[in-house]
């Protein structure tokens, strides 16, 4: 039997709590794959599991953290040898399946992707989820365009997790990149370093319920929904392209078929946690090529796996910017 310290949640009458506890393998699923996880992260859908917030955790007993990165212990899958340097973004983990916030991980070999050059295992547990969505929105605009040249590209909730990424994915694909926040007199020198061209404040995407406004934007990589989304889809360019990912402002849609019928814009959903193997490795290349690791590790702060807490309260509260890596081997 081996030990191991890990986030684990328990099921109380009006909901459930996560705490840090001293595990053993008994409780991991059985999986072709044993990780000793060295990172895991902080995403939205964690601080909302962690906090014993509703929606994320499907069953109890679980271990939350839906990324992770470590290196093989043992493995029945023929891709993989102990040792080997991987991670996993999704595919249930910390929903429906034990996640990376423990030491230990038994996950199904199929889904890892090795950690790609020229990131460390700490910077591919950076990317995490979020920087995995950010990419995963920037196949969606390679695919339906615009292409980098043809007209700016605006992102909502620059100051997050994926917003930061696909801020400096985009600007080194080559596109202008228009960062939209809440918070544009703090994060105005951070966002531009990352790459863009223009900081603007969130409030003055609120078209106050008008469905078509002056068109501003060739494309959208949206992560916050609700009015925001729906101003940025009425500023959308005729043909233009929008992808939505999140719901930090809200779940809610409130838009109109206008941008659709009157400009023939498109609204690309993007779920990354039910990507295929080949669209994981995709999105990965495209991090490995345009995400520069400085820049990355930039906007990244690592704690340890005692602190997650906080980091998710932070989070929760709009308090968070940029990446949150976890040290899963630091208590
Ligand atoms: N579909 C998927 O597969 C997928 C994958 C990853 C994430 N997500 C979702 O994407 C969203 C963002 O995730 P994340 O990891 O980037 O979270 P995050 O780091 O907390 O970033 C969210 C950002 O949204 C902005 N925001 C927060 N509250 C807002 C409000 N009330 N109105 C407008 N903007 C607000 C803030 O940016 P500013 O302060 O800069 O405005 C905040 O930093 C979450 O809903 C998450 O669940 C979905």
């Amino acid at each position: 039997m081996t030990t191991f310290t890990g986030w684990i949640t328990h099921e109380l009458p009006d909901g459930h709590r996560a705490a840090l506890e001293e595990l053993d393998d008994g409780v991991l699923d059985d999986r072709d794959t044993t990780l000793r996880v060295h990172y895991s992260s902080v995403n939205y859908k964690d601080a909302l599991a962690l906090q014993g917030r509703p929606g994320v955790i499907r069953r109890h007993p679980l271990v939350p953290g839906i990324d992770v990165t470590g290196e093989v212990l043992t493995s029945r899958n023929h891709r993989w040898r102990p040792g080997d340097l991987v991670t996993l973004n999704g595919a249930g983990l910390g929903e429906d399946r034990h996640g990376g916030l423990a030491g230990l991980a038994a996950v199904d070999g199929e889904d890892l992707v090795p950690v790609p050059d020229p990131f460390t295992p700490a910077q591919a547990a950076a990317v995490g989820t979020a920087g995995f969505t950010a990419a995963l929105s920037l196949l969606a605009l390679e695919r339906h365009g615009p292409a980098p040249g043809h007209g700016p590209v605006l992102v909502t909730g620059a100051g997050g997790g994926v917003g930061s990424i696909a801020v400096a994915l985009l600007a080194r694909a080559g596109y202008e990149v228009i960062a939209a926040t809440g918070r544009p007199e703090l994060l105005h020198e951070r966002l531009t370093a990352l790459g863009a061209a223009r900081v603007v404040d969130r409030a003055e995407l609120d078209t106050k319920g008008r469905p078509l406004a002056k068109q501003r934007w060739a494309g959208v990589v949206d992560a916050v929904g609700g009015p925001l989304l729906a101003g940025a889809l009425a500023g959308l360019r005729h043909s233009g392209t929008a992808t939505t990912c999140g719901l930090a402002a809200s779940a809610e849609f409130p838009g109109n078929v206008l941008p659709f019928i009157l400009r023939g814009v498109s609204l690309i959903g993007i779920d990354s946690v039910r990507t295929p193997r080949e669209r994981r490795e995709a999105a990965w290349q495209l991090l490995a090529h345009h995400l520069d690791p400085a820049l990355l590790d930039s906007v990244t702060r690592t704690i340890p796996l005692a602190a997650v807490q906080e980091a998710a309260a932070d989070m929760l509260a709009g308090r968070g910017t940029g990446r949150v890596v976890v040290d899963v081997r630091a208590h």
